[in-house]
């Protein structure tokens, strides 16, 4: 079952409600753009990879459900569609990918009549879908070669299939060397404070029969310390020209821990993830979530801090290119310096493209 996927019948977006899990697997169908935005908002939907999905779907629903009888007028309505999810979280890096990809694919129809742009924009929508499958896919062949059998790894927040379009990131690479017959054992990292790793790691981990235990996030560097751990995994929201890593709140100090201890530390990203128009990660648009993440239990409501504790809760920090062991893209593993790595890897057709 795909994360993300279009219901032509509706015609609606179709998610799995990732805030019900592990409690409850459901989806929704979401029938209007603003439904879209507000899914990906309150996290209904996250992980770089399926927030673009989500968001190309939602354009193509903003095609399919306007009433525009000329193409100038649908292209208005698409672009401020595009505004509106383009706002819906700052920092994933696919988003404004996949919004971009979609828009392109509508305008080069624009002559053709509005039709030939819905259909356009629909398409591009679905290829981004499937083409994300195929990029985890090979993320996963090549992250596996890194992974020996016997090894333990920490992974942070979920890059799993909820994260992507389907298979996964950074678990994918667990996922794939696990399928090829390794014992991996996961440090699920629990993830504060939404708690991606306890609620969603952990559900995916054990649907796929992979072992693993639950840490709290100040514990990762006492496994590190103790030499238990053969990698660190994470995956990436946004990556910078130069190779700075934005990622879940919590990266850097484990990158740090993980070079102390002189562990590595892979990143998994696809290619869409990178943002080659930015110089360094300070450029990085880092959200700012509501407090009431931090004093609050998650998603129950209860307080876990006293009545007017205030609080801060940036959702993803910065991790410095040269804590970074290597890149996992679908183009194969890229090594600092990594803009010369990337241009080299973006010389050849992807790995898929013969077949
Ligand atoms: O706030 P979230 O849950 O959307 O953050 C997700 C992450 O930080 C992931 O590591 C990243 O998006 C990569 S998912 C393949």
């Amino acid at each position: 079952m795909r994360t993300v996927t279009w219901q032509a019948s509706g015609p609606a977006v179709q998610l799995i409600d990732q805030r019900a899990l592990p409690a409850e697997l459901k989806t929704l169908a979401l029938t209007t753009v603003e439904d879209v935005a507000e899914a990906i908002r309150d996290m209904a939907v996250r992980g770089a990879p399926a927030i673009g999905a989500a968001a190309a779907f939602g354009l193509a629903l903003a095609g399919q459900t306007s009433t525009a009888a000329s193409s100038e007028g649908l292209w208005e309505e698409l672009q401020s569609s595009a505004g509106r999810l383009r706002l819906s979280r700052p920092t994933a890096a696919n988003l404004g990918w996949a919004l971009d990809r979609v828009l392109q694919a509508g305008r080069q129809r624009l002559p053709e009549g509005p039709a030939a742009v819905r259909a356009a924009v629909l398409a591009e929508a679905q290829r981004i879908a499937d083409e994300d499958v195929q990029v985890n896919r090979a993320i996963g062949r090549y992250g596996a070669e890194l992974l020996h059998d016997g090894a333990t790894v920490i992974h942070h927040c979920n890059t799993g299939a909820l994260a992507t379009v389907d298979y996964g990131t950074a678990l994918g690479v667990i996922r794939t060397a696990h399928e090829q017959g390794k014992r991996i054992h996961v440090l699920v990292d629990e993830t504060r404070p939404r708690l991606q790793g306890t609620r969603l790691t952990a559900w995916e981990l054990q649907q796929l029969g992979i072992p693993f235990e639950i840490i709290t996030d100040g514990a990762a560097g006492h496994f590190l310390r103790r030499g238990d751990v053969a990698a660190v995994l994470v995956g990436a929201d946004r990556v910078a020209g130069n190779g700075d890593v934005a990622n879940k709140i919590g990266t850097y100090m484990l990158a740090l821990a993980a070079l102390d201890c002189q562990v590595p530390f892979y990143c998994a990203v696809p290619i869409s993830t990178i943002d080659t128009r930015l110089a360094s990660g300070a450029a990085i648009p880092i959200e700012e979530r509501d407090a009431s993440e931090v004093l609050e239990l998650e998603l129950s409501g209860l307080p876990i801090a006293p009545p007017g504790a205030r609080a801060r809760n940036p959702a993803f920090d910065v991790t410095p290119a040269r804590l970074v062991t290597a890149w996992i893209t679908e183009r194969g593993v890229l090594r600092p310096p990594f803009a010369k790595s990337l241009a080299t890897a973006l010389e050849g057709s992807p790995p898929w493209a013969s077949s």
